[in-house]
């Protein structure tokens, strides 16, 4: 059974440098690397450090070289507008090197950081590719998040231009992004040096010279602009994710391995060829939007879409099939919790029928734990293999999954799959030993990690090195727990640390426990996140009151849920504060969070030994009920 991917496998683990080698093969250099990989400095590897390359060169100059310039490169479909549009290589080349030109023109240089803080729209494209072309770092921070995360993103990437639009489309709501952008400015201490806005059709805004000028006067002049030559450990971008504690973490990505490893992922994990029509249904504020809207596929040289909606709503549960449907898409990356809201819909799947779907052949899921009736559910609908694969911001490309391009492997309801080539992954108990197949523990992937993954974080390599390399020696630890079984498959159980994962979003629930302990009636406060039928979790904050509060608690509540909502954003999805008389605790003041998740989920839990006064959790068992979270027994 998978002899061919075993082979392959083993070759990655035994020999990554010939692996990796042959790989690069494949990708535009402007010099090709002789040294493959550097490991003289652990945990800091280094892939390709004498190669020069470009991305932009490598997503569009490259396949325009080899005569595709006509074919399809993004293909743009807003349900929320009705706009629709097709670039081909050739015309998608020619905004970003003009939209290059007007960046250059703003001062932006080779290694400075520029903000994308944009909706769904061709430009959001066009700007990253712009900035790969002249070596500018982009940070693409995502519509959902207000200000505040916006602030400090800016403070920590040292900014020195802002690109935005007028408004982004929410089902039901438009995001105004001027005023966002406005407060995030006025909070941030690093000062940027422009704003370049996008004009949306009928919601143009009134911009200030010269701090602000419209995407198309920042054209006026514009030159064609080339690719410039980049060292292979430059970096592409960085993209701040949730860490374990409120401050984001810039993870970054270098050029050169980017470029192998995302571009050897599309045929050997995806089974796409040049020719097919791939479709990732994220944001490109999140990773996989990143990897799999815009670079991956551009890479490949194969057709992208850019999809303005959401799988429900815009305008019903028909909207994925209808993509599917019109472009002949061959395989579909989502969340599933996007399959999840179709069910809840249109659980016999009645829209599905109005559709010719017999060009598709595969749906891969990732973001979070898919669980089986949701796989169940989409494979008998969809009749194609339904993929869960895992992945993380910081390895931007998956660790685990079935790579269908090298041989399709029989699913396991609930499995992730085996390891990717490239990733030696193993399981490390809590006596630190390895795990045999089938024990829990730790998910560690042995060093050095393939190309593609994070080389370190933004200006932070000592957190870099103790937050993920410290802990087990030699190996990255990936924050999530589960175990490996005989066969190889690998079952993504939970995180080790305060992640909480929302509708494939991931928050860390520390950071909004920071929101909540600003409120002045606040004197402590526990986040965590609940079993949610749809969203996969949802978080829900227990707050303790100062002594002599005289609010009432209903007031209280909703302003901690506004204050969240204007500090973090509403992609938290934070909807519920209650007010409680005590948190459980150790003895040693540790709040027992592990135990309330468990009582808010009905799960059994075992009475902690350590806990100072267990009629708490009787207390927090009554609240819950009150707040219908909990049913009574
Ligand atoms: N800009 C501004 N606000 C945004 C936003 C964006 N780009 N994306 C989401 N939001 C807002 C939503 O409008 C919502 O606001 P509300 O509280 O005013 O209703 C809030 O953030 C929460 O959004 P979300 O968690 O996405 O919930 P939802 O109910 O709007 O939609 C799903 C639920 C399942 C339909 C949606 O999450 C989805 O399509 N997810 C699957 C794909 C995906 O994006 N995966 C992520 C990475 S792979
Ligand atoms: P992000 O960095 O936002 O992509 O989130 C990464 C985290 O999402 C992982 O560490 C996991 O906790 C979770 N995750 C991603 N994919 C899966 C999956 N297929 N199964 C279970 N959890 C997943």
């Amino acid at each position: 059974m998978s002899e061919k991917f075993s082979k392959i496998y083993d070759l990655s683990i035994k020999d990554p440098e010939k692996f990796w080698q042959e790989a690069a093969n494949d990708i535009f250099w402007f010099k090709k690397p002789t040294k493959i990989l550097n490991k003289s400095n652990p945990p800091f590897y280094k892939w390709y450090e004498d190669g020069v390359t470009n991305t932009c060169y490598n997503a569009l100059d490259f396949h325009i070289d080899q005569g595709k310039g006509s074919k399809t490169a993004l293909i743009y479909d807003s349900p929320i507008t009705g706009n629709k549009s097709k670039f081909t290589y050739e015309e998608l080349r020619s905004k970003v090197s003009k939209f290059a030109g007007a960046l250059k023109d703003q001062g932006v240089n080779k290694g400075d950081r520029v903000i994308i803080y944009m909706p769904m729209i061709p430009e959001a494209v066009v700007a990253m590719l712009a900035c790969a072309r002249i070596g500018a770092i982009h940070s693409v921070v995502f519509g959902g998040f207000a200000s505040n995360e916006l602030a400090s993103r800016i403070d920590d990437s040292k900014a020195k231009l802002l690109v935005t639009a007028s408004c982004g489309f929410e089902p039901g709501r438009t995001v105004k992004y001027k005023p966002l952008v406005d407060e995030a400015i006025k909070q941030a201490q690093h000062k940027i040096s422009k704003t370049i806005l996008f004009q949306r059709k009928g919601q143009e805004v009134k911009l200030s010279a010269p701090m602000e000028i419209s995407w198309d006067e920042a054209h006026a002049n514009a030159k064609d602009t080339d690719c410039v030559e980049m060292n292979s450990n430059e970096f592409a971008y960085i993209l701040y994710t949730s860490g374990t504690t409120g401050t984001p973490k810039g993870i970054v990505r270098d050029i050169g391995g980017h470029i192998v490893a995302l571009k050897w992922t599309m045929k050997n994990i995806y089974n796409i060829d040049e020719d097919d029509i791939w479709w990732s249904a994220s944001d490109i504020g999140w990773i996989v939007g990143h990897s799999y809207i815009v670079y991956a596929p551009l890479f490949k040289g194969c057709t992208t879409v850019l999809f303005e909606g959401k799988p429900v709503g815009t305008p019903d549960a028909g909207a994925f099939w209808k993509i599917i449907s019109d472009y002949k898409v061959k395989s579909l990356f989502t969340a599933p919790t996007a399959f999840r809201a179709i069910k809840k819909e249109d659980p016999e799947g009645k829209f599905f029928s109005k559709y010719d779907l017999s060009k598709f052949q595969s749906l891969f899921l990732a973001g979070e734990r898919a669980d089986p009736d949701t796989i169940k559910w989409a494979e008998n609908l969809l009749k194609v293999p339904v993929i869960d694969h895992w992945w993380q911001t910081e390895t931007s490309w998956a660790i685990s999954s079935n790579c269908t391009g090298i041989e399709m492997m029989k699913t396991k309801y609930g499995s992730a799959c085996k390891a990717v080539p490239g990733y030696d992954v193993k399981i490390i108990k809590s006596n630190q030993t390895l795990a045999k197949p089938n024990e829990m523990g730790d998910i560690v992937v042995k060093l050095p990690l393939p190309p593609g993954t994070f080389p370190t974080l933004w200006n932070a390599d000592q957190r870099y090195k103790e937050n993920y390399m410290s802990n087990y020696e030699g190996y990255y630890q990936t924050y999530d727990a589960g175990h490996i079984d005989e066969d190889g498959y690998i079952w993504i159980m939970s995180r080790t640390d305060d992640i909480i994962n929302v509708a494939g979003h991931r928050l860390s629930t520390g950071a909004i426990e920071e929101v909540l302990s600003e409120h002045q009636s606040v004197a402590e406060c526990a986040v965590l996140g609940i079993a949610d039928k749809l969203k996969g979790q949802l978080p829900i904050g227990l707050i303790v009151l100062k002594a002599g509060v005289e609010k009432d608690n209903e007031t209280i509540s909703k302003e901690c849920v506004q204050m969240v909502r204007n500090k973090i954003g509403p992609v938290a999805a934070f909807k519920v504060a209650i007010v409680i008389k005590r948190l459980p605790k150790t003895r040693s003041g540790k709040i027992l969070r592990g135990t309330i998740r468990k009582i808010a989920d009905s799960v059994e839990y075992k009475m902690p030994p350590t806990i100072d006064d267990p009629a708490i959790l009787d207390e927090i068992k009554e609240d819950l009920i009150k707040n219908n979270i909990l049913k009574s027994a």
